[in-house]
């Protein structure tokens, strides 16, 4: 339990005590843990793996919100709000979790000030990016909020890690055009131009930027 941020300024008593409340459950990676819409039954925190958080339109195009990783925790807002599962959860990979039970949250939380203030720094976070994508989808074109995607997902080569000048996406075109909440055609669409140009190479799960400056000059 240490080793999770959230319970790592907890006395050690206390931590022996939330113990014995957290369960363990292992998915399977396509697992899925709740469907937006269900009732909250309880608050999970990754030990090991990857978790989506996603909602998908009634015709199958999906967006995604979040991806969660070790020691990151979710489904606290419908404990908190006593509203349904404002998202699906799905495991990207074999994944195992702690899981708090409903009624043992509040508790928890009444008893460790750090876990609150984590806890509402993560959700101040999600609420800044929420509004940060809000105003990129308010001001920048879909063109724009490519590039800057791009940008920001960009990885120096392995070979060219102290002076890099290729740049790699290992993300499939599917997962980029569910983190920008646009169709997947229209994805495809504008990076066939940025290849025209000369500025990326793409392959079936990754993406190869040729000319970083020249991408960044089309994020606004
Ligand atoms: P809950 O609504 O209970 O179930 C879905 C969970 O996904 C939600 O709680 C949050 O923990 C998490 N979640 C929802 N939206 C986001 C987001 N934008 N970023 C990160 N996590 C999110």
């Amino acid at each position: 339990l240490k080793q999770i941020p959230l319970f790592e300024s907890m006395a050690d008593v206390e931590r022996q005590q939330l113990s014995t409340l957290l369960q363990r459950r292992q998915l399977r990676k396509g697992g899925i843990l709740f469907r937006k819409g269900d009732k909250g039954s309880a608050f999970f925190i990754i030990i090991k793996g990857l978790v989506k958080i996603s909602v998908s339109s009634k015709l199958g195009d999906e967006v995604t919100l979040a991806l969660l990783r070790n020691g990151d925790f979710f489904g606290e807002m419908a404990l908190l709000d006593e509203q349904p599962r404002s998202a699906d959860a799905v495991a990207l990979e074999d994944s195992l979790l702690y899981v708090l039970d409903r009624n043992d949250f509040f508790p928890f939380l009444f008893k460790n000030e750090n876990a609150v203030r984590s806890i509402l720094r993560a959700l101040s976070l999600r609420l800044r990016r929420a509004d940060d994508l809000f105003t990129e989808i308010s001001f920048l074109t879909v063109p724009a909020r490519l590039a800057k995607r791009l940008v920001e997902l960009a990885e120096p080569l392995e070979s060219q890690r102290s002076e890099p000048k290729e740049y790699k996406i290992r993300m499939s075109q599917r997962e980029l055009a569910s983190m920008l909440g646009v169709t997947r055609e229209s994805i495809n669409k504008e990076l066939k131009i940025l290849k025209d140009k000369g500025l990326v190479e793409t392959s079936r799960n990754s993406i190869l930027i040729r000319d970083i400056d020249r991408l960044k000059r089309r994020t606004r």
